[in-house]
């Protein structure tokens, strides 16, 4: 009987997958299928878009993909395409040389220091048409060339990319081009909003009740009951934030309804 060796990192337990999984809690149907989703992409390549209102927990996921791939050991490398202005946006994303521009210095952008690994383009939808151009062509030539400067670099990375914009009436609209579209979308994943799985919500509350406090602090079933019925305009987030308010007004050991301020 050989022996085989362990921890090449290669082969992925059961176990290790269901704690980067678990990181997205919840039981109901809705979010059952964007979990199993996350398992058949994330051993292929291809590149994945996550959509999804803000908040949902898109870059939650995008993070869970990376561990469940097998570039887990590389970098995850996140840039928030819509909060960068287009005049930084691009040298944040390729690099620059001295001399790109006043002050410029030499360094890498996220494609250069993500290479092995996973870049997350989030926000996507907010680039600018030209800026999208330049992406398409990095991601179709696979290899960049920092602003300024004029050697190319080999790419070797997974693009996952997010968007609180339905991308598709975008490109439709003529805001988002047609064939970037197509690059980054090959695995789609549409994370549903917290209005459309209220049957998440219990666990969600248990589960950030006890990451939130730390002493043994509980919340009342009336209070879920409470959560239940609000709308959530800003999804997991907005609960996250409101869970803390409570556990902060609240009198007693338990959270109850009255410690449930909503926005
Ligand atoms: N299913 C979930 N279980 C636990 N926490 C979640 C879940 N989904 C989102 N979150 C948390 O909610 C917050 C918002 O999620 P995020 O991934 O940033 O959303 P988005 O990128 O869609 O705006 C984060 O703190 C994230 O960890
Ligand atoms: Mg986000």
């Amino acid at each position: 009987m050989a022996l085989q060796g362990t921890g090449s990192g290669s082969d992925f337990t059961a176990t290790g997958e269901d704690q980067a999984l678990d990181l997205m809690v919840g039981r109901g149907k809705a979010i059952g299928l964007v979990k199993d989703l996350l398992r058949r992409y994330a051993p292929a390549d291809s590149p994945v878009l996550f959509q999804g209102e803000s908040g949902t927990g898109k870059e939650l996921a995008a993070q869970i993909l990376h561990k469940l791939s097998p570039r887990r050991s590389a970098p995850f490398i996140a840039i928030n395409c819509g909060a960068i202005p287009e005049s930084i946006l691009e040298t944040e994303l390729f690099g620059s040389e001295r001399g790109a521009y006043t002050d410029a210095v030499s360094r890498p952008g996220c494609f250069e220091r993500t290479n092995g690994g996973v870049i997350f383009l989030d926000e996507i939808g907010e680039m600018s048409y030209s800026s999208q151009a330049k992406l398409l062509r990095v991601l179709e030539a696979k290899e960049v060339t920092r602003v300024g400067g004029s050697g190319t670099i080999p790419l070797n990375l997974r693009v996952i990319s997010a968007s609180n914009r339905d991308l598709k009436e975008e490109k439709k609209a003529g805001r988002f081009r047609e064939d970037l579209f197509y690059r980054i979308s090959v695995l789609p994943v549409k994370i549903p909003p917290l209005r459309e799985r209220l049957e998440d919500i219990p666990l969600l509350a248990y589960s950030m009740v006890g990451s939130l406090s730390d002493d043994s602090r509980q919340i009342s079933m009336e209070s879920v009951e409470k959560l239940k019925a609000h709308g959530w305009p800003g999804n997991i987030r907005e609960l996250r934030n409101v869970i803390e308010r409570a556990l902060l007004f609240s009198k007693c050991r338990i959270i109850q309804p009255g410690d449930i301020i909503f926005e």
